[in-house]
């Protein structure tokens, strides 16, 4: 029996794939010519497209399609009726980032389709094909038989080729703080829990992952999937096939029996896909940037990178606690002073603090969480114009806190009033987050109704010159060239969960995994720089796994615009490693990814916008491997002190975390370094200019 199954398998593969005749549309193909993609109808009349990459089917053919409440699905019985196409190669420079200068160089191919018969609905298919990589978008036109749209669901197509290695988290509508999964396509196993089990009609888990997905094929591409610019749409998950190595998109739901609701004209957020033989060309670019439209923030002047500490690891220790009641307060005026009085110290440019306000007693485990949190009222022992003042004199800026628990209209109601106080405190930076289920119950962090929300936030943030550090939202998108107030995002299963996770923590691999999946969407407020290891007598059971050179290492790897020196200012005292701290820059000039294979490791040295000082970080996952760095990314002829920050003989990030040495060495352009990361193990190198 099994034998004739066997037989009669590829056999009715071939029918059906007979069957689905399609018929080239067009073509459009990168600047370059390595990536190509085509346009075609399929028998049925639905659109549909193939990606090459280097003359290699990397997306075979793949359907689209949408389906509506109140309307026939727009899929089959269309018509193309006219095709444009544009070039644009330009150069715009980032007010911070990764790098100064971005080159945005597409061709561009739109596509109008319409349906030949009954509601002759029409839309444009438009692609912009780059050389790392494509995004593509449904453009939605004013039209009689399309006014207001209830989108069910969208379903675009992303038909892979081969069974690939993929680094997944669940396709979750609330939460992207999961630890990577490495699997074959096929061993996919995502089926995510529901968070509201009385609205179980609302979520039906399908085996779904969210973006951005990264994938690696047999012969060496790697393929990354994720959006550009969502803006007033659900966040995009994707479902899993395993028989027909496929994925098509499942938008975040709602309470609603419809996933997105828009009014023509309207697009859809770019669907899209990086393509790269190496895996740090991935990292390299700046594809969903340039997806995104140009700022909308004029003067941006006011928008200045920098590095923090915070009322904030003492709290996820247990140390003290957000809450005053407890008699263990942490956001107290004195502590505030202390912590502040370490950032003038040591240059260190701000200071969060979060528990100040009023509110923290009920912020979770409370089912109705509306009207908790007070947005301007500070704890009668933290004296918020006192302390501010104290630092203004001290040249050190505050960072606001905004924990919403979720309860999204007690936020909205405040924000006018909450924004107006940071403006008229001069604080130009916040950090928000939305623990909890998403009050009105029904609503996800990643749906429509959310993604609205957050946009909200950022132009109210904007208008009173604020820059926002935000944690537990939607996936980032590239939205932060449109709006430069939005810094970092969390999004990532950060730091904090080495403090409390009761499954131990982030493994070694994780940032081994990061760069090449979460950091493809935009900066990171991971919170590196734990020194104190073992966490001590309040957390016996946890400790961070990694050694401390691959926590100074993570202030080069993981991008951000606001860094973190996350730990208690006592374990920086006095401590020779903290030099690497004080000198890391967070602006940059360029940014190069030397070397790294994903879930193995990864080195990446970023030259310093203000000084032209060249910073190195490379970390590994559990095993140990020795890296050769050519540090021909120096400037030709130029002498630079190296400061080189790597693990010891014996360290190990379990046995013996804290050992490391420090080197200095005269290198040029001309110099290989060869170092060794121990298990669990990183390096940081400063590489500053001699004058
Ligand atoms: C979760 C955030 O990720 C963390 O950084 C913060 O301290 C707590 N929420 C409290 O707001
Ligand atoms: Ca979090």
């Amino acid at each position: 029996m099994k034998k004739l199954i066997t037989l009669i398998l590829p056999a009715l593969l071939l029918i059906q794939f007979a069957g689905c005749k399609k018929t080239l549309v067009t073509n459009v193909e990168s600047p370059s010519g390595e990536i190509k993609v085509e346009v075609f109808t399929l028998a049925d009349g639905q659109a549909a497209y193939t990606v090459h990459f280097q003359q290699k089917l990397v997306i075979d053919t793949s359907g689209l399609a949408f389906e509506f409440l109140d309307a026939a699905p727009l899929k089959s019985g269309l018509k193309m009726i006219s095709t444009k196409t544009r070039k644009l190669s330009e150069t715009w420079e980032m007010p911070w980032g990764e790098q100064r200068f971005v080159n945005n160089h597409f061709n561009e191919l739109n596509l109008a389709f319409a349906e030949k018969e009954g509601l002759k609905r029409r839309f444009d298919l438009v692609f912009r094909v780059y050389d790392d990589g494509l995004g593509f978008r449904f453009e939605f036109p004013e039209q009689k038989n399309m006014a207001d749209v209830f989108i069910t669901e969208e379903r675009t197509e992303f038909n892979l080729t081969g069974d690939h290695k993929v680094w997944w988290t669940p396709g979750d509508w609330d939460i992207s703080e999961h630890l990577y999964s490495t699997t074959l396509f096929s061993e996919i196993n995502a089926l995510t829990k529901r968070n509201h089990p009385n609205l179980a009609q609302t979520y039906i888990p399908v085996n779904a992952v969210n973006t951005p997905v990264t994938m690696k094929t047999a012969d060496g591409i790697y393929l990354s999937f994720h959006e550009a610019a969502l803006l007033n749409y659900s966040s995009m998950t994707l479902a899993v096939d395993h028989e027909n190595l496929s994925m098509t998109t499942n938008l975040v739901g709602s309470w609603r029996d419809y996933k997105v609701e828009q009014k023509t004209p309207f697009h859809t957020p770019w669907r899209m896909i990086q393509i790269a033989d190496r895996a740090g060309d991935l990292i390299e670019s700046r594809l969903i940037l340039n997806l995104n439209e140009p700022s909308k923030i004029e003067d941006t002047s006011w928008l200045k990178p920098i590095k923090y500490v915070g009322i904030w690891w003492e709290m996820h220790l247990d140390i003290t606690t957000w809450a005053m009641a407890s008699g263990r307060h942490g956001a107290t005026t004195g502590n505030a002073l202390r912590y502040i009085d370490f950032a003038a110290a040591n240059g260190i440019d701000a200071v969060l603090i979060e528990g100040w306000n009023t509110g923290w007693e009920d912020w979770i485990g409370t089912a109705d969480r509306e009207g908790i949190f007070d947005f301007v009222t500070p704890y009668p022992d933290y004296d918020l114009e006192a302390v501010v003042k104290y630092a203004r004199a001290r040249g050190v800026d505050i960072i606001m806190h905004h924990e919403t628990s979720a309860a999204v209209t007690t936020y909205e109601q405040q924000l006018d009033t909450a924004y107006a106080l940071i403006e008229r405190l001069g604080i130009n930076a916040v950090k928000t987050g939305y623990v909890g289920t998403i009050i009105p119950e029904g609503e996800y962090h990643h749906n429509q109704f959310m993604v609205n929300h957050y946009q909200k936030v950022i132009e109210t943030a904007a208008r009173h010159k604020v820059a926002v550090n935000s944690h537990e939202t939607a996936m980032a998108s590239g939205l932060r060239r449109t709006w430069p107030n939005k810094f970092a995002m969390e999004n990532i299963r950060g730091q904090e969960f080495n403090a409390w996770a009761s499954d131990g923590g982030n493994p070694p691999e994780h940032i081994t995994i990061v760069p090449f999946t979460r950091m493809l969407a935009g900066p990171i407020d991971y919170t590196p720089g734990i020194f104190n290891i073992k966490l001590g007598p309040t957390k016996p059971n946890n400790q961070v796994n990694t050694t401390l050179a691959h926590q100074l290492a993570l202030y080069v790897v993981i991008y951000s615009p606001i860094q973190m020196a996350a730990d208690l200012p006592e374990n920086y005292d006095g401590h020779p490693a903290f030099q690497f701290i004080k000198d890391v820059g967070v602006d940059w000039e360029q940014t190069r990814v030397l070397d790294g294979e994903i879930g193995e490791f990864v080195t990446i040295a970023r030259e310093e916008r203000e000084t032209g000082n060249w910073f190195l970080g490379s970390v590994t996952n559990h095993d140990a491997r020795t890296i050769s760095v050519k540090t021909d990314f120096l400037e030709q002829g130029v002498k630079y002190k190296a400061v080189i920050y790597a693990d010891g003989p014996n360290t190990h990030w379990f046995d013996n975390p804290t050992a490391y040495m420090i080197e200095e060495k005269e290198v040029d352009a001309e110099t290989v370094l060869n170092i060794r990361l121990a298990p669990g193990g990183g390096v940081a190198v400063s590489f500053l200019a001699k004058p």
